[in-house]
């Protein structure tokens, strides 16, 4: 055990995370230095703007602009990255590496650019690199993937990775309100990122996809390649004709892994998921994981997936493992259990699925019958069909679902939809999510 009493923390960002980090460590300080034997102490943090109002008071000292200092403090053990961003939060992460400190990130868009040379970096160093709270925020799912299933190979991975899109979608759904309406309640209660497009366009999500496939497969996907849709274009009335097909509409990652050519396909979609999966039924700012292992079988876990203290109590994990490291009472857990390099990602023609399509249309005798030969020559076939008037045009709404295809032939079929004469909006397209489809079906 290390004759040390004190670890000293300092936190890059003092935002909603950053200053929720200060408060556990403050609030809980004596039940933690129970537990380890070490007081966990948070001593400076560095911010933009020192001139803010916050909801925890730091002294002049305390409180800084110069990031570069708290990296470079010898009385500092542990940085905590809580200021997002990429660029200057990968110098500062790295050069806290080559001080000699551990540092605990919720920066998914930096581990998921930069993870390999992070991760690497930080292994050279003989430092920790501990990042739980970058997925599913108040959700242990990074420990659960690298050391509780760590019998398994994973088939399936897929679940709702943002809270912010889960809050707005429920929202919708439940109350019938608008998307701009809730997306203001969501910025007021801190869940939305300073760059709103991420968790609206679905990168957000796709980076804690890419984490998760590099922990469950040991490949990193680059994100450029990746399938990724948000929810912008989701309405209620697609809510709405979800739940009549016994569905609900969740922005979801999936990652699946066919062991016969080892081809792994990581994408994030809005998705009609059935109303038997739990995934469907976590609401509101819940995020919700569903790991099937080749062991264990189906595990699911849900909870909070963003906001201050779900998140900042996952970095105080984070930092409790890592006193646990220091102090010499557990050893540092290797980041992968899996043979890297040994999957590829899947094409599109491999990735199968079927298919919801809403087309906003004019209410004229042989529209449908084009709407179906625009399909059949990409060999998509029609499972069910219904069709509404639309209020106040002589339009209708045609509701579609097609039988199991593959995206190529989808996205080559919606290319046609989109020119026929009569189709009076861009089509709306989403995937139906099969929990039980094979090989690389999504
Ligand atoms: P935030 O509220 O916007 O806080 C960011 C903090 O970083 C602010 O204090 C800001 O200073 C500071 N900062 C930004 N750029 C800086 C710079 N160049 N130099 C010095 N300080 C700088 O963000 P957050 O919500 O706490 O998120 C922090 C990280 O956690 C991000 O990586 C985010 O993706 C991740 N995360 C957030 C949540 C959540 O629910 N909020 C959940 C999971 C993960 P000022 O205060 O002066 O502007
Ligand atoms: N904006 C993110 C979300 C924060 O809504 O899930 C948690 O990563």
């Amino acid at each position: 055990m290390s004759e040390k009493k004190v670890i000293r923390i300092g936190i890059l960002g003092f935002g909603t995370v950053g200053q929720g980090v200060w408060k556990q460590l403050t609030e809980n300080a004596s039940s933690l230095e129970s537990i380890l034997g070490v007081s966990l102490k948070p001593v400076r943090a560095a911010v933009q703007d020192l001139s803010k109002a916050r909801e925890v008071e730091l002294t002049t000292d305390q409180l800084t602009t110069d990031t570069q200092s708290i990296v470079d403090d010898p009385d500092i053990d542990v940085i905590c990255e809580l200021m997002g961003g990429v660029d200057l939060a990968r110098e500062l992460t790295l050069r806290a590496f080559a001080n000699g400190k551990h540092v605990v990130t919720a920066n998914k868009a930096l581990i998921c650019d930069h993870g390999q040379e992070i991760f690497e970096a930080a292994e050279k160093e003989n430092v920790r690199y501990a990042f739980e709270a970058s997925v599913a925020g108040g959700i242990p799912i990074i420990k659960v993937l690298r050391e509780c299933l760590v019998a398994n190979e994973f088939p399936l991975v897929y679940g709702i990775l943002n809270g912010t899109s889960n809050y707005i979608l429920t929202r919708m759904e439940q109350e019938g309100a608008s998307f701009d309406e809730v997306l203001d309640d969501a910025r007021s209660l801190g869940y939305v990122e300073a760059d709103e497009a991420l968790d609206l366009d679905g990168v957000d999500a796709a980076h804690k996809a890419v984490i998760l496939a590099y922990l469950a497969h040991g490949v990193w996907f680059p994100i450029e390649n990746m399938p990724i849709e948000g929810i912008r274009r989701i309405s209620n009335e697609d809510l709405k004709a979800a739940r009549e097909l016994n569905c609900k509409i969740k922005l979801i990652g999936v990652i699946r892994r066919n062991f016969s050519n080892n081809h792994v396909s990581v994408g994030v979609h809005p998705a009609l998921v059935p109303m038997d999966e739990i995934i469907a039924r976590t609401d509101g700012v819940y995020n919700g994981v569903s790991i099937t292992g080749t062991a264990v079988g189906t595990t699911v876990l849900t909870g909070r997936g963003a906001g201050q203290d779900p998140t900042a109590s996952s970095v105080v994990g984070d930092l409790v493992d890592i006193v646990k490291t220091i102090t010499g009472d557990a050893p540092p857990p290797k980041l992968l259990h899996v043979t890297p390099d040994q999957c590829s990602p899947a094409t599109a023609q491999e990735v199968k699925g079927s298919f919801y399509l809403r087309l906003t249309v004019d209410d004229r005798p042989g529209q449908l019958a084009q709407v179906a030969e625009g399909l059949s020559d990409q060999e998509v076939s029609i499972a069910t069909v219904s069709q509404a008037l639309k209020e106040c045009r002589n339009a209708a709404s045609l509701i579609l679902t097609t039988h199991e295809t593959n995206e190529h032939s989808m996205a080559l079929a919606m290319e046609k939809l989109e020119k026929l004469p009569g189709v009076l909006e861009a089509p709306v397209l989403f995937r139906m999510f099969d929990p039980n489809g094979k090989d690389n079906s999504q």
